[in-house]
């Protein structure tokens, strides 16, 4: 997730109305800022790393000249946290300055054809292959006009944007684009903006005209030009007001971050679908080759890695330990050396039991692997390979986002791992592949059936004292996720374990009306799980039960449910089931009056051992 901004202006500079909107993006990415203006016939740009403050402090971002142009706040996907791989990106000739928010799948192709062409490449990203398609376009076709030659470079372009680009050979001139990437215009009668976010130009207008997806528009003083890009048709759209405070406008309109994050889920899991395949393959080539594999991580990390132990498991029939970072060295310490494997798992790539963990690895020669949300922390830095889990800042201090992201880039390893291992057939293969690519939509689907069953729910039993959240198999890791959201947020004390322990102990603690939240995919658990059921009902516990669609037999047990869509795979439910046990702790939190955006004591990232 980056921030895009742009804007024409009647009168005045353009360079400090980018420097203000870019800081209230700045919550979309934070780690390289840019800006780009035309005056005199001529591109000006400042970029660099670093959060704005910083870069300004350094380049003067304000002081630009020109009355248009585009800025970036970034949040690394492609390329690490560079000044030159910071936003905008140039062409060869210097004549064309674009921002992008999202991933260019293609981007490797498209490089390679415009480098045989002669094009010279600066940086690491994607984003600059589609200024140097824009060049080649217009070279080749130099009667076109800018917004011409856009509209046809986009039409090359996999995967997703929402990209301003500008030229000094039509200096009054912005074209914008966009594909599964937010775009919104803003228009006042001194000015014209574009970008991520409506947050962004709210103090300058609350007049808004959402761009929809193969939309391609070009800003101008005169007003703006909505066109098809399929077919290059004329759309005709209104702006509408918006009556959002502009705290309201962050949140998206969403009471807290927490919840708006939720509901982004099916957009971070598209865009974990975008991976770049050599990463996932050396990663799944090294996991292939040593002795034994750890997988290290804090918190809901941890819980991704746990699932992921029973997917590697299940599909490449790869033993894994997955071990919560602060006990790694006093456990395995000793035994890691030069054939271990860590896949150390991290959000922010920075939590300090992750590092340490992984310091104690280094030392002993392992193999370091990372998977994390901050491409450039200090766990890119010192993994042999990385893998981004794509799902852009996120605010609450509550993990969600992450555990989808994570677990859907976990998948695609296993995935990948079993194939290399000839551990699964073709058509097993293709049937995950494509239960993998409706996970977003069944994510969605999800979240608009249930969030209302589950708002109530969460109104039932909001003064419950504990809770127990049972699942068997991998939906273990989905109950020790799903009480750690209660917990950390609703202040409910509340307790996890595998189903098959009830008898061992726990079971003491059921009296009348003690909730039992179980997870309760169909797959190979489900027998054994309605068992565990009725144990508890026998008690006199009240049982929430997250289960597929009529699933009639445990209707009849439970007090409440929350039904799921029928054919998600057992090794990918952790995906979809998590999300009304996000929704629940959410609930939860607000019915008994906390803010599970800042839930006491806990941050976000914890950088002291
Ligand atoms: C903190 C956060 C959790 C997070 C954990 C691990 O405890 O409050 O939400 O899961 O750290 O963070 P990481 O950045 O390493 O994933």
């Amino acid at each position: 997730m980056c921030g895009i901004f742009g804007c024409v202006l009647k009168d005045g500079k353009a360079a400090p109305i980018i420097h203000a909107a870019l800081k209230r993006l700045e919550y979309r990415g934070y780690d390289s800022v840019g800006e780009a203006t035309i005056y005199n016939g001529k591109l000006y740009i400042k970029k660099d790393r670093g959060k704005i403050e910083e870069v300004d402090k350094i380049h003067n971002l304000d002081d630009l000249p020109g009355n248009i142009g585009v800025g970036h706040t970034r949040w690394a996907t492609h390329g690490a946290p560079l000044q030159v791989n910071a936003h905008p990106h140039l062409d060869c000739s210097e004549q064309i300055a674009i921002v992008h928010n999202g991933i260019i799948e293609n981007f490797a192709e498209l490089k390679l054809e415009l480098e045989n062409r002669g094009h010279v490449f600066k940086s690491k990203t994607d984003t600059e292959v589609a200024a140097h398609l824009i060049e080649e376009i217009l070279k080749t076709n130099p009667s076109l006009s800018l917004a011409d030659a856009v509209l046809e470079a986009v039409k090359r372009l996999d995967g997703s944007y929402a990209l301003a680009v500008i030229s000094p050979k039509e200096p009054n001139k912005m074209i914008c684009a966009r594909h599964e990437s937010p775009l919104v215009v803003g228009i006042n009668e001194k000015a014209i903006y574009c970008a991520s976010d409506i947050p962004a130009f709210l103090p300058l207008t609350n007049k808004a005209v959402i761009i929809d997806d193969g939309e391609l528009v070009t800003l101008s003083l005169e007003g703006f030009e909505i066109r098809k890009i399929a077919d290059s048709s004329l759309v005709v759209r209104e702006p509408k007001f918006i009556d959002w405070t502009p705290e309201m406008a962050v949140k998206q309109g969403y009471p807290h971050f927490m919840l708006k994050e939720i509901h982004e889920q099916p957009a971070t899991l598209r865009n974990t679908l975008r991976l770049q395949e050599q990463y996932l393959d050396l990663m799944a080539t090294f996991l292939d080759r040593a002795r034994e594999v750890y997988l290290v991580a804090c918190g809901t990390s941890y819980h991704a890695c746990l699932a992921a132990s029973y997917m590697f498991s299940k599909l490449a029939f790869l033993a894994t330990y997955p071990v919560i970072a602060s006990e790694f060295v006093e456990q395995h310490g000793k035994s890691v050396n030069i054939d271990s494997a860590i896949l150390a798992v991290s959000q922010s790539g920075e939590t300090a039991d992750t590092l340490a963990a992984v310091n104690c690895a280094r030392q002993r020669a392992a193999t370091i692997l990372g998977l994390t949300n901050v491409i450039g922390s200090t766990l890119t830095r010192v993994s042999r390979v990385y893998i981004g889990q794509q799902s852009g800042p996120e605010i609450g201090v509550a993990a969600t986002k992450t555990f989808t992201s994570q677990l859907s880039v976990l998948a695609q390893l296993a995935l990948r791992l079993a194939k290399k291992r000839g551990k699964i057939s073709q058509d097993e293969m293709d049937y995950l592949a494509e239960k993998m690519e409706k996970l977003p939509d069944t994510v969605e689907t999800i979240i608009q059936t249930q969030e209302e069953n589950v708002k109530q729910i969460a109104k039932k039993y909001k003064d419950a004292k504990t809770f127990f959240f049972l699942g068997r198999g991998i939906s273990t890791a989905t109950a020790y996720e799903g009480r750690l959201k209660l917990m950390e947020i609703a202040y409910v004390p509340a307790i996890a374990f595998p189903a098959g322990e009830s008898k061992h102990g726990p079971i003491s603690l059921i009296e009348q009306g003690f909730p039992v939240v179980f997870i309760c995919p169909k797959d190979e658990t489900h027998k054994t799980i309605v068992g565990n059921i009725m144990e508890m009902k026998a008690r006199g516990a009240l049982i929430i039960a997250v289960i597929e669609k009529d699933d009639e037999e445990i209707k009849s047990l439970a007090d409440d449910w929350i039904e799921m869509p029928k054919g998600i795979p057992e090794v990918l439910s952790p995906i979809p089931y998590i999300i009304p046990l996000q929704l629940l702790a959410y609930y939860m939190a607000v019915e008994r009056g906390h803010n599970p955006d800042m839930p006491r004591n806990l941050a976000k990232s914890v950088t002291v051992k």
